[in-house]
């Protein structure tokens, strides 16, 4: 018998095969503690692939762009459901775009990105394991060092 770990909702999105330790970063990224109808999130469900996943499920909202962007950062396998009446109506993975744009900021405090109005730029140098280089003063940084705005 087919069981779920965490029940299935009506509509909204569902952001499944999330690196397990990242669940609560996707949660921030998505702020939960605003949303109104049900959220769901499960830790440390068994995945196939991933050995231990996280999912979130959040009830009536579709999630955007600039979401799926920087969850991409975060969880690079994660998988984004949309479910309309209990059916999945569209199903993809996360990926990092070549240019990141006012979601990350660069990690050098003397940067000119940092100090005037001139939003953060970073080229996507690396994709697994993620590395980004600053448009303005070329520093590279690695996922340890990624602040989200
Ligand atoms: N889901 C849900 N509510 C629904 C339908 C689906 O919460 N009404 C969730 C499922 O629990 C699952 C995800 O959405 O976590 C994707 O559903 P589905 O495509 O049916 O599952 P799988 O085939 O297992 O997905 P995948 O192949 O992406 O692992």
């Amino acid at each position: 018998m087919k069981v779920l770990d965490v029940s299935a909702i009506k509509d909204g999105s569902v952001i499944d095969h999330i690196d397990s330790k990242s669940t609560l970063k996707v949660a921030d990224i998505l702020n939960i503690q605003n949303e109104e109808q049900v959220v769901l999130v499960g830790m440390n469900l068994t995945s196939k692939f991933l050995g231990k996943k996280g999912i979130i499920k959040i009830g009536g909202k579709i999630i955007d762009q600039k979401e799926v962007n920087k969850i991409a950062l975060i969880a690079p396998n994660a998988t984004v459901n949309i479910i309309k009446d209990y059916e999945v109506v569209k199903k993809f993975k996360v990926a990092v775009p070549e240019l990141i744009e006012g979601i990350v900021k660069c990690f050098n405090p003397n940067c000119v990105s940092n100090h005037h109005k001139i939003e953060a730029k970073l080229h996507v140098v690396n994709k697994n394991p993620i590395k980004l280089q600053c448009h303005y003063c070329e520093r590279i940084m690695n996922s340890k060092d990624i602040v989200l705005i």
